[in-house]
């Protein structure tokens, strides 16, 4: 095999246009040609979270650019490039066909190989992008759309250790936004505002927090804030008050249910200490939880690992470097690979979700 190998990636999953430019270098570190990512949060904000035809049309009439631009500032050519790798799923399949589509025509023409790319494997193996690490190691995945505890035992083998029973914990996140009225997108205003509240103010509940293992739900606390915020009567201070309060109960559960995932890790792999724990997906930008589960790390003997910013929200360098890591093993996709809006990473994990679940 060469020595160092180059990626385009695309990623169109949900209301990022991103693509970017990867390069493996021989020591197996990243190096990072390009990294574009175009946010649509314009075409949403007035509708208060992402419509999935708007989000289609936005990728469509970007989607050109984005690579074109990544290209330039790579300063490669697709001629140069070993592969092409694009998100095929999990995600709203009207945004995936717009990436995977555009992925497999330049691999097509260029008659380069093609790596269909699972968007959550992508933020798996997204801190491989600063760091050198090594398998096996315990992943918290919190996104829009996710919320689960890995063991990543290698590129393509995932252990699903616990998962969300309802909601996603972003969407817990962007909910509590909404309900509070402190605009799109939810997730980072919570954490501003809740800086102005007092955390103690409200006692929210702690969905299943003392059973079902490391699973997670949220479904009972967005209701009680709900509840809440219909007492608020444009209280300002209230307001932050419950966002404050909401983001404390998360960070209770969260703490909690991390320290019974490092309890089962420990439990399937001989590791017993400086074991990587990596904290990925846009939920993973907030500083109060890293802070919280730093603690948690240094309680429990495990080495905590945050990816920069750039690289915990949506973006194209993570999906070129699971590419690489996939073409490595010869996982090469055929043309015809078809969109998936659902997409497990551990395909033996059991489906928890929905009414008349049992745990
Ligand atoms: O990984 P991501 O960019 O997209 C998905 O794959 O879903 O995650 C987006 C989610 C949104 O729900 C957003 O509100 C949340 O991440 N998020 C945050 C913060 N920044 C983004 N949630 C809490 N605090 C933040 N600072
Ligand atoms: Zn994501």
């Amino acid at each position: 095999m060469k020595k160092n190998i180059t990626f385009l990636g695309i990623e169109t999953s949900c209301d990022e246009t991103a693509a970017a430019v990867i390069q493996e270098n021989e020591d197996g570190s990243a190096n990072i040609l390009s990294n574009i990512v175009s946010s649509q949060i314009k075409e949403h904000e007035k509708f208060g979270g992402v419509v999935p035809e708007l989000a289609a049309r936005a990728h469509i009439e970007n989607i050109d650019f984005i690579i074109k631009k990544a290209l330039t500032e790579s300063k490669k050519n697709i001629e140069e490039l070993d592969g092409i790798a694009a998100t095929a799923g999990p995600g709203l399949i009207v945004c995936l066909t717009v990436g995977l589509n555009v992925g497999k025509s330049i691999a097509a023409f260029s008659k380069k190989p093609f790596v269909a790319v699972n968007h959550l494997e992508g933020h798996a193996l997204s801190p491989g992008l600063e760091h050198n690490l090594t398998f096996p190691y315990l992943l918290l995945l919190i996104s829009g759309g996710h919320s689960q505890y890995l063991i990543v035992h290698d590129v393509n083998k995932y252990e699903q250790l616990g998962t969300t029973i309802d909601d996603a914990l972003g969407e817990a996140f962007d909910k509590t936004a909404k309900m509070l009225d402190l605009g799109y997108p939810g997730g980072p205003n919570v954490e501003k505002y809740a800086k102005l509240g007092d955390e103690k103010y409200y006692k929210l509940p702690e969905p299943i927090i003392n059973k079902a293992g490391c699973n997670l739900s949220f479904a009972g606390l967005k209701t009680a804030v709900l509840r809440e915020s219909k007492n608020i009567n444009n209280d300002i201070q209230l307001k932050y008050n419950l966002a404050a309060s909401f983001q404390y109960t998360i960070n209770q559960i969260l703490k909690k249910k991390t320290k019974e995932a490092m309890k089962q890790f420990r439990s399937k792999t001989s590791l017993e200490k400086n074991i990587p724990f990596i904290v990925a997906g846009g939920v993973a930008a907030n500083q109060s939880i890293r802070k919280t589960l730093s603690q948690v790390c240094e309680e429990m003997n495990f080495n905590p690992l945050f990816p920069d910013i750039k690289f915990c929200g949506d973006n194209a360098a993570m999906i070129a470097w699971a590419g690489i890591k996939k073409f490595k093993k010869k996982l090469i996709d055929k043309l015809d690979f078809a969109a998936r809006s659902r997409w497990p990473l551990d395909p033996d994990a059991k489906y928890l979700k929905g009414p008349g679940v049992k745990l």
